[in-house]
């Protein structure tokens, strides 16, 4: 692997909830090299969104380490663009301005970052939206915007949590390639590309994007497989229909499933 970027080592959370704890993730170790690309799978509860808050430093593991740009993570990490499951707009603020939140946040001059925000809406096909309140937009073109949002300052760590779960197919479809333009998989060399920490519930797009995929476990979220995508980049639509395609496809749905060879769909 090039230069490790993130570092977990023998991660563990256990939520304290009013109910009693609640084991989310055990013993995860796990590194990625800066400027890969790797994506989450697992079934639902698994700990993913867990997984993301704790290397993005918003929620402390329960034990273990976790380390990104060599250092320890102990609180929220700066330089980084978090995609949340859910959009989380400010509901006040215009579309633009919530798409320009992080350059105020980090006391940059917003209006110098005017241009790039509309450029990254323009991408995303909200150009017409702008001067809209997230209010009048729907459920998949709020998360388009929290996209843009996490891209403005062009940070070198991208952490995504199903950040086309609300769009339908073809639109997904655009967003993935959309993404990897932006990642630099036609024009950057491996280590100026941005590192991407990406969660999905899709196999297909999960393959299709990633360096690696990793398959978690139920509840609580272990490493159940760590596999690499030995497949040509640029990706291309119609490296989908490809055999090597189908048979990692095939491989990462046994292993979230735990079904083997000739089971049938009864
Ligand atoms: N704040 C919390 N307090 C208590 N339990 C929590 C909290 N957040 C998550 N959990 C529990 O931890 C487990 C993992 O949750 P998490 O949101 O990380 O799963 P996930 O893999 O992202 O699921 P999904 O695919 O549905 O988004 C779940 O059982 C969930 O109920
Ligand atoms: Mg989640």
């Amino acid at each position: 692997m090039t230069n490790r970027l993130i570092d977990l080592d023998k991660v563990g959370m256990t939520y304290r909830a009013a109910s009693g704890p609640v084991e989310a993730l055990a013993g995860i170790s796990l590194s990625v090299g800066a400027g890969e690309f790797v994506s989450l799978v697992g079934p639902s509860g698994c700990g993913k969104s867990t997984l993301l808050r704790i290397v993005a430093g918003l929620r402390p593991a329960t034990v273990g380490t976790v380390t990104v740009a060599s250092r320890t993570v102990t609180q929220p990490i700066p330089d980084i663009g978090m995609v949340f499951q859910a959009p989380i707009l400010l509901k006040w603020r215009t579309i633009l301005e919530n798409v320009l939140l992080p350059a105020e946040l980090a006391a940059k001059d917003a209006g110098a970052l005017r241009g790039r925000a509309i450029e990254l809406l323009e991408m995303a096909g909200l150009h017409g939206f702008a001067g809209k309140l997230p209010h009048e937009l729907s459920g998949g073109m709020q998360q388009r915007a929290s996209l843009c949002r996490a891209l403005l300052l062009d940070p070198p760590l991208l952490l995504m949590d199903e950040p086309f779960g609300a769009l339908d197919a073809m639109t997904r479809d655009d967003m993935a390639l959309e993404l990897l333009r932006i990642w630099g998989e036609r024009d950057l060399a491996r280590e100026a590309r941005k590192t991407v920490l990406f969660v999905t519930h899709s196999i297909t797009e999960a393959i299709f994007l990633s360096d690696r995929v990793v398959v978690m476990s139920p509840r609580p979220g272990r490493i159940a497989a760590d596999l690499r995508v030995d497949l040509p980049r640029p990706r291309t639509v119609e490296l989908r229909a490809s055999e090597a395609f189908g048979r990692l496809n095939l491989e990462i749905f046994r292993t979230l499933t735990g079904r083997t060879a000739g089971t049938t769909a009864q």
